[in-house]
């Protein structure tokens, strides 16, 4: 049982997700969980912004006081654009999903998401330093997971079904820092041995997704390899239990979602939220 919310008042912080849809959102539940738990003045709403409205939406929400939003499909370009001062990790993954109003009246935009995923591996007690990552595919959930690895000094190999994208994935994050190879998708499996850490940044195995069954064959990956999902519905999708049948450790997509959703609470309300086993039932009770 979620602990009571206070009374809204003069006092109470805002904050909200803007989306079109939005009602689908886990944003609202999770946030107002932690603002229960931590006795904090505050509440997060739903906020359904059409598309074209985006601009009109933030400036008002900023006149209104509001501390800050999180930003979902389709806003993530004009999150992008609106921002007066980009965090670098909004930069490294070319997209926004946390905005801060600051007090001097600047908008700030970050990813959570790449930071997110790798906090929510080192939660599990993954050193992700350990070695190479082998991420599947290259969209925008890639492109913030590659960039925080690598970041984080991190070889990584990418293989998407469109080789184009792989590539200009790479292109787009290339520093003579970064260490970023791209491999093909018809035989990515050839390439387990070699890695550390596997993810699936696809929709593959998605419920309701473009396959539902996408139950690769692990015979190559290495012990204690440790195998990612992001897609979280299911939450043990066909290639986590393909890796867990094998005795890989695996890490389900929930926790990259609470660790995410932490780092943008953490930015309007200033308490570094617990991801605990109360939070994980409550989103599981919902999935
Ligand atoms: P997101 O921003 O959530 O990462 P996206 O940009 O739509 O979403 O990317 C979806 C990813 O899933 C892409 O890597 C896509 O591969 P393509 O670039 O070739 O489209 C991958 N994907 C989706 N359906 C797939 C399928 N049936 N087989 C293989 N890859 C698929």
């Amino acid at each position: 049982v979620p602990p009571m919310r206070r009374a809204i008042g003069g006092g109470t912080m805002l904050a909200g997700v803007i989306g079109w849809p939005v009602s689908h959102s886990r944003s609202p539940l999770l946030h107002n969980f932690w603002l229960a738990r931590y006795g904090i003045d505050g509440a997060y709403v739903p906020l359904p912004v059409r598309p074209g409205l985006f601009d009109v939406a933030v400036r008002g929400l900023q006149a209104a006081g509001f501390r800050g939003a999180n930003v979902t499909i389709p806003h993530k370009e004009a999150a992008f654009a609106i921002a007066d001062h980009l965090h670098r990790s909004a930069v490294r993954s070319g997209s926004v999903n946390t905005l801060v109003f600051a007090g001097d009246g600047r908008i700030e935009a970050h990813s959570t998401d790449g930071d997110g995923f790798v906090a929510n591996l080192e939660a599990h007690g993954v050193d992700v330093t350990r070695g190479p990552a082998l991420v599947l595919g290259a969209g925008g959930a890639a492109r913030a997971i590659v960039a925080s690895l690598t970041d984080r000094g991190i070889a990584v190999s990418i293989a998407n079904r469109t080789r184009a994208r792989a590539e200009d994935l790479a292109h787009a994050l290339a520093s003579p820092e970064t260490r970023i190879a791209v491999t093909d998708w018809d035989r990515w499996t050839d390439g387990l041995p070699d890695h550390a850490l596997l993810v699936n940044t696809t929709s593959l195995g998605m419920h309701g997704g473009p396959d539902d069954v996408f139950a690769p064959d692990l015979a190559r990956a290495p012990a204690g390899m440790v195998v990612a999902d992001i897609v979280y519905v299911p939450r043990m999708t066909p290639l986590l239990r393909a890796a867990a049948a094998r005795g890989l450790p695996v890490v389900d997509g929930t926790g990259m979602l609470l660790h995410q959703a932490r780092l943008g609470f953490r930015e309007w309300f200033g308490v570094d939220p617990a991801v605990d086993a109360d939070i994980q039932a409550l989103l599981d009770a919902d999935l």
